[in-house]
């Protein structure tokens, strides 16, 4: 079966699941199946759950606009989120919905299998790496698994003010250079400063023991 194939059926799976909770339009995701690089926002809006299509509202076109800034097309990315249908309002999803929509998530990245996976905004980093946080932590490189992960800001956040948008933009302009080190090696060889979710998680242990 091609990826594409086995997107469909997922995506059949997912409809068909009445335990699901939220019931308005499935947003599945969208782009190249055969991509190198995944982004993962949190939940469809208004725009999105209209047009049953992933970051189209207005933060969707400054992520898009940012894309084709660094070269690329939107095409051969690939964009989704963790919950894929809209929550009532716009309001942040709940623990219970992300859990509910998270196999689906795992077995979504396990057919596309990109070299790095660009979280948008904290409830998605979160889903790779449980214990960073959004301001500390975009723009860092990390290793998760045999894959990059290298979270940035949700482009609503950027939206929201100048700082933001630099720290946005700024960490954008590092995926080129980014996916050329996941490309060329090893995850074991890694550019610094890559971390692993591990390692992570021992210091924050430390942290907790300390504080
Ligand atoms: N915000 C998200 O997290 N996802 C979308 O698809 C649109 C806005």
């Amino acid at each position: 079966m091609s990826k594409l194939e086995e997107l469909e059926k997922l995506k059949k799976e997912i409809e068909a699941d009445k335990s699901l909770p939220l019931s308005t339009n499935l947003v599945f995701g969208e782009g190249d199946p055969d991509c190198e690089v995944l982004f993962i926002g949190e939940a469809p809006g208004m725009n999105e759950d209209l047009q049953k299509r992933p970051f189209v509202g207005r933060a969707g076109q400054l992520l898009r606009k940012n894309i084709r800034e660094i070269g690329w097309q939107e095409h051969d990315v690939y964009i989704t989120n963790i919950v894929k249908r809209r929550p009532p309002e716009n309001r942040d999803p709940l623990p219970e919905e992300i859990e509910s929509y998270k196999p689906y998530l795992t077995r979504q990245i396990e057919i596309i299998n990109p070299k790095i996976i660009v979280p948008l905004g904290r409830f998605s980093m979160n889903y790779f790496l449980p214990v960073a946080k959004i301001t500390r932590d975009q723009g860092k490189l990390f290793g998760v698994g045999n894959r990059f992960v290298l979270p940035m800001l949700h482009p609503a956040a950027a939206l929201r003010g100048n700082e933001n948008m630099k720290m946005f933009e700024d960490t954008f302009k590092k995926l080129p250079a980014a996916l050329a080190k996941a490309l060329s090696g090893n995850i074991e060889e890694k550019i610094e400063p890559i971390q692993t979710a591990e390692k992570m998680k021992k210091v924050e242990d430390v942290q907790k023991k300390l504080f």
